[in-house]
C-alpha cells in the first residue's frame, strides 16, 4: 500500500493505485481472499482498467488514464442484509454530493445507482456484498466516474458525458478521488450512526425523473409511469394509468428518445 494525502478518518487511508488491472473489483476480491484482514476502508485505483465490470453483467469501459475506476473495502457489518440498499444509497448521495463541488446544478443519481449529468450517465456503481448469515461482513463498491474523456464510442456516444464535457476544462483526479471518497465516508457514517431515512428522503430528492411523467419499457412494452418511491429493498415504486407498480432491478428500463 502506498502513502496517500487522503482528508478522510479511514476511507483511503490504505491505498494502492494500480497502472493496469483487469478490474479493481476483482483485484480486491483476490487480496481479500489472500491477505485478510485488510484495512477497512482500502481504497485499489487503476490508471488502466482493461476488462471493467459493470451492474447486470455488462462492461464498463473507460479510456486509459483519463477517468477514475476504483473500489472501496468496508466491513459494513453494523448493516443486515435486508438493508442492503442502504449502502446503494448512502454511496451514490456520497458520489453526488462530491460531483455537486464541481458541477452546481443537473446531477443526479438514477435509480439504483447511476451517476447523471441531465440525461446523460457520468458514472456508475457495482456494489459487490459478502453475507454471513443475515449479515454484510463486508463489501466492495466499484466506482467508475467519467472525468477527462472527451468523446465517447458506439452506444455511449449519446448516452455518456464526463466531467471535462460539462465543465469544458479537466478535471484534477486525485482531487477528485480524494474528494469522493470524503464525501462516501460522511455518509457511510451517517448510515452507520442511524441515519437511513433521512438518506432515503435524499436519495428520492435527488433520484433522475422522480416525480415526473415519463417513458418506461418493460420487456418490449412502452408505458407511462411517474416514479414515486424507492423501497427498503431497494425496488422501484411508479404510478402508471391510477396503478402503483414495483420493479426489481432489470424488469424495467428507462426509455431515452436521444
Ligand atoms: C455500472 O454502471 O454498470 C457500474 C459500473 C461500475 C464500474 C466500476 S469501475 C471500478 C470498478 N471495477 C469494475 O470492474 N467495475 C467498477
Amino acid at each position: 500500500m502506498q502513502n496517500n494525502t487522503f482528508s478522510t478518518l479511514f476511507i483511503g487511508q490504505s491505498f494502492l493505485q494500480l497502472p493496469g488491472v483487469d478490474s479493481t473489483n476483482n483485484y480486491l476480491k483476490l487480496l481479500i481472499s489472500k491477505s485478510e484482514p485488510l484495512a477497512d476502508g482500502t481504497v485499489i485505483m487503476a490508471d488502466h482498467q482493461f476488462a471493467g465490470r459493470g451492474q447486470q453483467g455488462n462492461s464498463w469501459f473507460s479510456k486509459p488514464g483519463l477517468n477514475l475506476t476504483f473500489s472501496i473495502y468496508l466491513r459494513p457489518n453494523f448493516l443486515n442484509a435486508s438493508n442492503q440498499f442502504s449502502l446503494n444509497i448512502a454511496v451514490s448521495i456520497g458520489i453526488r454530493n462530491a460531483l455537486a463541488q464541481y458541477i452546481s446544478k443537473g446531477i443526479s443519481i438514477k435509480w439504483p445507482n447511476d451517476i447523471y449529468f441531465n440525461d446523460k450517465k457520468i458514472g456508475g456503481v457495482l456494489i459487490e456484498n459478502t453475507l454471513v448469515g443475515n449479515v454484510i461482513k463486508s463489501t466492495i463498491i466499484g466506482i467508475g466516474i467519467n472525468v477527462n474523456q472527451q468523446g465517447f464510442d458506439g452506444d455511449l456516444l449519446i448516452r455518456a458525458s464526463s466531467l471535462a464535457e460539462i465543465l469544458q476544462q479537466d478535471v484534477d483526479l486525485m482531487e477528485l478521488l480524494n474528494n469522493i471518497c470524503h464525501a462516501i465516508e460522511v455518509e457511510y457514517l451517517k448510515l452507520r450512526a442511524g441515519a437511513a431515512d433521512d438518506h432515503l428522503s435524499n436519495y428520492l430528492k435527488n433520484l433522475y425523473r422522480f416525480g415526473k411523467s415519463s417513458i418506461y419499457k418493460q420487456k418490449e412494452l412502452l408505458f407511462e409511469g411517474t416514479i414515486t418511491n424507492v423501497t427498503q429493498a431497494g425496488q422501484l415504486v411508479m404510478l402508471s394509468d391510477g396503478e402503483e407498480l414495483r420493479f426489481n432491478v432489470k424488469e424495467v428500463e428507462f426509455f431515452n428518445n436521444n
